[in-house]
């Protein structure tokens, strides 16, 4: 079967299937067949997917999974791609670990209370960070427990950082050592936010983690659930680089070693990721940049990331968790992610938080209506007829480049792309922004609303037939608005306004129905 495996062919043809999207559903069944032949022959370490997900962002929405989660930490496992994250709540509540999985990154499964203290005796609350990793034909996760302080051990108070065994992906995991694996300070580290890494050069484990703003590095014993020593005889090894806070995160490209962590503090704005490149898994991790932070038009607080690396291919996702831009609770953290890109010289690219939703999910876990009856079905959001209806991301974008797909299904009203918006949960009467819409009646008109009082900004005659798709490009910088409808290069409206600056982003209805597909906001350039 090994052979199959390495088929060029075969691995030509699902990447060109699997880049169609919605075609991915008739390859899956076939790859997951294979897969499973090929699992139960080999028994070795789980097999890759096939499929090829090459996308810009979740193309199909952030966040990508629906609640409160952070501190994601990833695998890939028999095909699937998996999320370990943190619930996220108050310590005392976090007491389990759900997982998702998926074939294409698109769709996700999630298995809830893969982990709970109910099978760590020693393990009250605060339980973070999953770190998963396979070996010896057994699932590991690495976590944080207790949120032990530096002179709790002392007193007697137990906790710190622990290992749980499973057989499958999904668990149940339990705990393999019945205490923690390091449940003391060492160089200051908390015992916290711990990653493990497999070097594939010789296949030496290592689990990095820290926090109180101090890094360490360890070797685990090939049994998993033992910490090694080095040739030097300690067992701790201090790697901290400049700005370390916590989430620690080692990855490997070409050869080299990427140590990624955060910085700031996780409930500001501020947290972010930054990077360390070595040729050496112990260092030295001289910081370089900060990769990923918070942008003012899409989320704040964006950081304690995990890696997902394509196999056989230079594809690479920064997984991470951020705070929705109007959010203000800590614990308010979602999973998100992003493509990741390097420089030819090996660097790591500032990553971009892209705004896309192309409704492949099913899902519109990141859009709030305001009026309407709103569902996502065959990759279009949905709004039945209806006088009044928009549907806002939490975005706030001032310059912007906004598309979408439009289609009025039903109505003589008008379907269009709201920017620049605010005051929305307080109704039509005192919203406020700008609105560009296609009219059944035939007409493309942008327009303005000041509290509810609406203005036209400019108007052209296009014939519109009903339950037909067509793509509207709204771009705004600074005063200049312009419309295009189908023909992306000759504007059907221009305006100068400058009533709004910036706001959210999102789709609305007067006096009809419509259909909304491929929504993509990005900055003007
Ligand atoms: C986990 O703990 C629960 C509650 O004590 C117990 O019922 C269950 O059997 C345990 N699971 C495993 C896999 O040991
Ligand atoms: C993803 O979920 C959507 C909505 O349930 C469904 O229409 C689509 O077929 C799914 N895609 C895959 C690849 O399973
Ligand atoms: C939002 O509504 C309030 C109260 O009506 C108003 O004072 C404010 O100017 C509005 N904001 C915008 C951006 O229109
Ligand atoms: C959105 O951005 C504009 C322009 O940068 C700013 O004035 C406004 O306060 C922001 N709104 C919110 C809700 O953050
Ligand atoms: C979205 O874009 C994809 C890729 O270009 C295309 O296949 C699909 O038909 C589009 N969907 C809509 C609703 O416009």
């Amino acid at each position: 079967m090994a052979s199959l495996y390495s088929s060029v062919n075969l691995t030509a043809t699902i990447r060109f299937l699997g880049g169609l999207g919605s075609t991915t559903f008739i390859v899956s069944p076939l790859i997951h067949l294979i897969i499973g032949i090929a699992m139960s022959k080999a028994s070795a370490s789980p097999i890759v997917p096939r499929a090829i997900p090459d996308y810009t962002t979740s193309e199909a929405g952030n966040p990508f999974v629906e609640g409160w989660y952070a501190d994601p930490d990833t695998e890939i496992y028999e095909g699937l791609y998996w999320v370990f994250p943190t619930s996220s709540y108050a310590y005392d509540e976090q007491t389990y670990f759900d997982a998702f999985s998926s074939p294409d990154l698109i769709n996700w499964t999630k298995h809830p209370n893969i982990l709970t203290i109910a099978n760590v005796s020693w393990a009250t609350r605060a339980v973070w960070a999953p770190a998963p990793i396979f070996r010896n034909g057994k699932y590991y996760i690495y976590f944080g427990a207790n949120d032990i302080q530096e002179d709790e051990p002392a007193e007697g108070k137990i906790g710190g950082i622990g290992v749980a065994v499973a057989d499958k992906p999904e668990g149940p995991y339990v705990d393999a050592i019945g205490k923690p694996l390091i449940g003391d300070y060492h160089n200051g580290a908390q015992p916290i936010d711990q990653d493990v890494f497999i070097d594939d050069v010789d296949g030496q484990a290592y689990i990095y983690y820290g926090g109180h703003s101090h890094a360490n590095v360890a070797k685990l014993n090939e049994d998993m659930i033992s910490i090694g020593t080095f040739d030097d005889g300690t067992q701790y090894k201090e790697i901290t680089p400049e700005n370390y806070v916590e989430g620690s995160q080692m990855i490997k490209r070409n050869g080299i070693y990427y140590f990624m962590w955060s910085e700031g503090g996780w409930q500001g704005p501020d947290y972010a990721v930054s990077y360390a490149m070595s040729d050496s898994p112990l260092g030295p991790f001289n910081r370089l940049a900060k990769i990923l932070q918070q942008d003012s038009a899409v989320a704040t607080s964006s950081g304690h990331n995990g890696v997902f690396h394509v196999p056989d291919t230079d594809i690479w996702y920064i997984v991470y968790h951020r705070r929705p831009l109007s959010e203000t609770d800590g614990n308010h953290r979602v999973i998100a992610y992003d493509r990741m890109y390097f420089n030819d010289d090996g660097t790591i690219a500032s990553i971009q938080m892209l705004v896309k939703d192309d409704f492949a999910n099913g899902q519109m876990f990141d859009w709030k209506t305001y009026g309407g009856d709103w569902t996502v079905a065959n990759q279009r959001l949905t709004v039945a007829s209806t006088t009044d209806a928009r549907a806002l991301l939490d975005t706030n974008f001032t310059d912007v480049v906004f598309d979408a797909t439009i289609s009025i299904t039903d109505g003589s009203g008008d379907a269009g792309l709201v920017f620049r918006a605010a005051n929305l949960s307080t109704g039509a009467d005192e919203f406020s922004g700008y609105y560009a819409c296609i009219s059944a009646t035939g007409s493309v008109t942008l327009g303005k609303a000041d509290t509810g009082a609406w203005t036209s900004l400019g108007e052209n005659t296009m014939e519109v037939s009903v339950s037909t798709e067509y793509q509207v490009r709204v771009t705004a910088v600074g005063s200049e608005i312009s419309v295009f409808v189908g023909d992306l290069t000759t504007p059907q409206v221009t305006a100068t306004d400058e009533s709004f600056v910036g706001g959210a982003n999102g789709v609305g209805v007067r006096g009809a129905g419509a259909n909304f597909g491929n929504v993509s906001v990005a900055k003007a350039s």
